[in-house]
């Protein structure tokens, strides 16, 4: 099905299962400890070996030699892979270094070898005995010492709009600052993790991944087999937030240690690897400058961001918001890209306008002050109903007013002192702060196969993943509104690449796109079983497990013979280009500052968020809080700490590097906007996944800069930074 022009009204407006808050369907399973992980897949293969992957032990530079003697004579030892003995391996499409180091070594614990033995502590014993000779070279570090040779990057924001430099000079109140933020880690619960097993020619890979498409090419590549002899398996995956988007060691090392050992092998990235194996979200350095008329109204937005990542590697695109976000006639973007030999950079959870609105929407709190404007106020002020850079092209649904009023209200920001470190409770100072929140809502072709059981049953098949974002429940709500029948009698079969090709979860398109594949199999599926019945399909109405038309109904379970199986896809035309598609936000935050140690708390939050039609307020509220607990987490305590003489990540486990949980927020809370957006899918719905970790940061800083009267542009915001 293609979907070029706006949706009319359809089956999923009836709203009976879809838009009602189910709990989650696989919530049992994964609380109950009986999901069944990559790692855990002893009813697939009864004799598995292990794999232990040793990292290097340098950030840059050569492999001299390996000494495998001692490590082979180690006991259980299997096998030991290293690229030496690997064959031929090419590099995936969405690698940017390789995935085994050799001769050349990319970056700190990039793999070096995989150890196959029978037993992990085998394999981890006789790892610790391979002998590693490295030639070191020098490398680049530290991101603010490369800044200057940063260049341009490709297919990021460098664009300019009217004329910035004469704006921003003429502007009677502006303002010029710059902010960091810090190199992050994804800090899934579920680290990577594969078992692989090889049949013949075939290789069939257990593993967590979110975009099982893109992994299956990404390994028959790297490997260089062709693709239908790759199967990659992952129904449920213990988190990703973009680590888990690509292929990593785990799953190429596994496949490479099964074929040598001539055994399924499962191989977990332990924990001290994965800061500095896989890949984090770049650190940034952003000046922003913004100038402004007496009333408030913006007439220049500068925003220039500096990132770096490995050769071949992108940027941070910070500034993307800064395009769309607010009005202002005089506007430019700068993109910039650096070398640096750290590990690979990548997407975490909203790249780009994560740490972009980190940095902007303090600019904004900073130029709300200097004009003695409300922050609320002066956001309302320079809203805009079209592209700003485009202005023929409007949004497609814009509620940013909405959410900020709307929140205000709710959250009592009457009662906010404009006047910094004016209110004190007990030797706490109190404060609160706003930010808006902005994500694009972007759409991926995605596909489903549904089956109508003679049971009168569905199942709906797609590689559509579930990291824990709810994809199980929404995409049985889909099909059982379509169809008519309860939730329990959907049964959702997701993440294997024997199913057809989804949107896979990125990006937050996975919600909209893969149910709209669902929809779209499911609008193929009613015709099939109103043929059967001989019913013009316009007419029918599916419901209570039957389908009526002109007075006459019929029972799925007996028009279903031997089962009917359609499957079918929905892909997007280019309703992209006729309209911005966004996805909007307010955050609200108190926060409190002792007085005496600098101790930060941040004590309520409120977001308002503005994303379409929302599939299931259950799921999507513990999408937004879990974003807004990991944005505070950005704000107060996230930072992988560079060790500029030897280019690593020093605070490689979740001892040192340090995230929030919900228990650190006493209450949160979300409020979803009723809307729907016809531009975004027959669903008419819009991810909300990333929107919520999109300024609550911001707003983090603004509530402690409110309370304690302390202005912090370099995140996280410690509290030696406050003192
Ligand atoms: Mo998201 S960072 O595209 O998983």
């Amino acid at each position: 099905m293609k979907f070029d022009t706006p949706a009319t009204t359809n089956p999923i407006d009836r709203q009976r299962v879809v838009g009602k808050p189910h709990d989650r369907i696989d919530g049992p399973l994964k609380t109950t400890g009986t999901a069944p992980y990559a790692y855990e897949r002893h009813d697939v293969f009864d004799d598995p070996a292990y794999g232990f992957v040793l990292g290097a032990g340098i950030a840059k530079g050569r492999i001299k030699s390996i000494d495998l003697a001692d490590a082979k004579a180690s006991p259980g030892v299997l096998a030991i892979v290293t690229a030496a003995n690997a064959g031929p391996l090419q590099k995936g499409d969405f690698n940017t270094a390789k995935l085994l180091a050799g001769p050349e070594v990319e970056h700190y614990h990039q793999a070096v070898a995989l150890v196959v033995a029978e037993t992990f502590e085998q394999a981890r014993a006789a790892a610790h005995r391979i002998h590693v000779e490295y030639a070191r070279s020098d490398g680049q570090y530290d991101l603010a010492s490369v800044r200057d040779s940063a260049t341009p990057a490709k297919g990021a924001p460098n664009d300019r709009h009217g004329d910035f430099d004469a704006a921003f000079a003429a502007a009677p109140v502006k303002l010029d600052a710059q902010y960091t933020t810090p190199d992050q880690s994804h800090a899934m619960m579920e680290p990577h993790a594969s078992i692989a097993a090889w049949q013949g020619d075939a290789l069939t890979l257990y593993t967590s991944n979110q975009m099982i498409n893109w992994g299956k090419g990404d390994v028959a590549k790297t490997l260089g087999i062709p693709k239908d002899k790759v199967r990659l398996v992952s129904p449920y995956i213990g988190g990703g937030f973009g680590g888990k988007l690509f292929v990593r060691a785990d799953a190429v090392l596994a496949a490479l240690g099964a074929r040598m050992a001539k055994r399924p092998v499962k191989v977990m990235l332990q924990r001290p690897l994965i800061f500095n194996n896989t890949t984090h979200r770049p650190a940034t350095i952003q000046r922003i400058r913004l100038g402004a008329d007496r009333d408030g109204k913006l007439t220049a937005i500068g925003h220039e961001s500096w990132s770096g990542d490995l050769p071949g590697g992108g940027p941070e695109t910070a500034t993307g918001q800064t395009a769309l976000l607010y009005a202002g006639a005089n506007r430019k973007l700068a993109t910039l890209l650096a070398v640096l030999d750290l590990p690979e950079g990548n997407a975490m959870r909203a790249p780009g306008e994560a740490p972009g609105l980190m940095a902007l929407e303090i600019a904004m709190d900073e130029m709300a002050e200097k004009l003695a404007l409300d922050p609320v106020e002066f956001r309302v002020r320079n809203d805009t109903r079209v592209d700003p850079m485009k202005p023929d092209r409007p949004f497609s649904q814009r509620h940013l007013v909405e959410c900020l009023r709307t929140g205000a209200d709710k959250f009592g920001w009457r009662k906010r002192k404009a006047q910094p470190a004016s209110v004190r409770e007990d030797g706490w100072l109190i404060g609160m702060g706003v930010a808006s929140a902005f994500r694009n809502n972007l759409v991926q072709k995605s596909g489903a196969r549904v089956r109508l059981e003679r049971d009168g049953t569905v199942t709906v098949e797609t590689d559509m993943t579930d990291i824990g974002t709810g994809s199980y429940t929404i995409i049985a709500q889909t099909a059982a509104e379509m169809l008519g029948v309860p939730l329990d009698r959907v049964s959702v079969r997701l993440g294997d690449s024997s199913f057809p090709v989804s949107s896979g979860s990125g990006g937050q398109w996975g919600a909209n796109s893969s149910t709209a594949g669902v929809y779209a199999a499911c609008v193929k599926l009613r015709e099939a079983i109103a043929a059967k019945a001989g019913f013009d399909a316009q007419a029918c109405d599916f419901a209570g497990g039957r389908v009526r038309a002109g007075g006459e109904s019929r029972d799925l379970a007996d028009l279903a013979g031997d089962g009917i199986t359609v499957e079918d896809f929905i892909e997007f035309g280019d309703l992209d280009k006729q309209y911005q598609q966004s996805t909007f936000g307010a955050h609200f935050v108190e926060a409190a500052v002792h007085g005496h140690t600098g101790e930060i708390r941040v004590r309520r939050m409120l977001a308002v968020c503005s994303a379409g039609r929302i599939l299931n307020p259950k799921s999507a509220r513990s999408q937004v809080i879990g974003a807004m607990t990991m944005g505070t987490g950005a704000a107060l305590m996230e930072h992988l700490a560079v060790d500029k003489r030897f280019g690593y990540f020093v605070n490689h486990d979740l001892a040192q590097y340090e995230v929030a949980v919900h228990a650190d927020i006493p209450h949160q809370d979300v409020i979803f906007l009723d809307e729907t957006d016809p531009v975004s899918s027959p669903m008419k719905a819009k991810g909300v996944g990333e929107l919520g970790i999109c300024g609550i940061a911001a707003a983090v800083a603004n509530a402690v800069y409110n309370a304690s009267g302390v202005r912090v542009r370099d995140y996280p915001i410690t509290l030696d930074k406050v003192l």
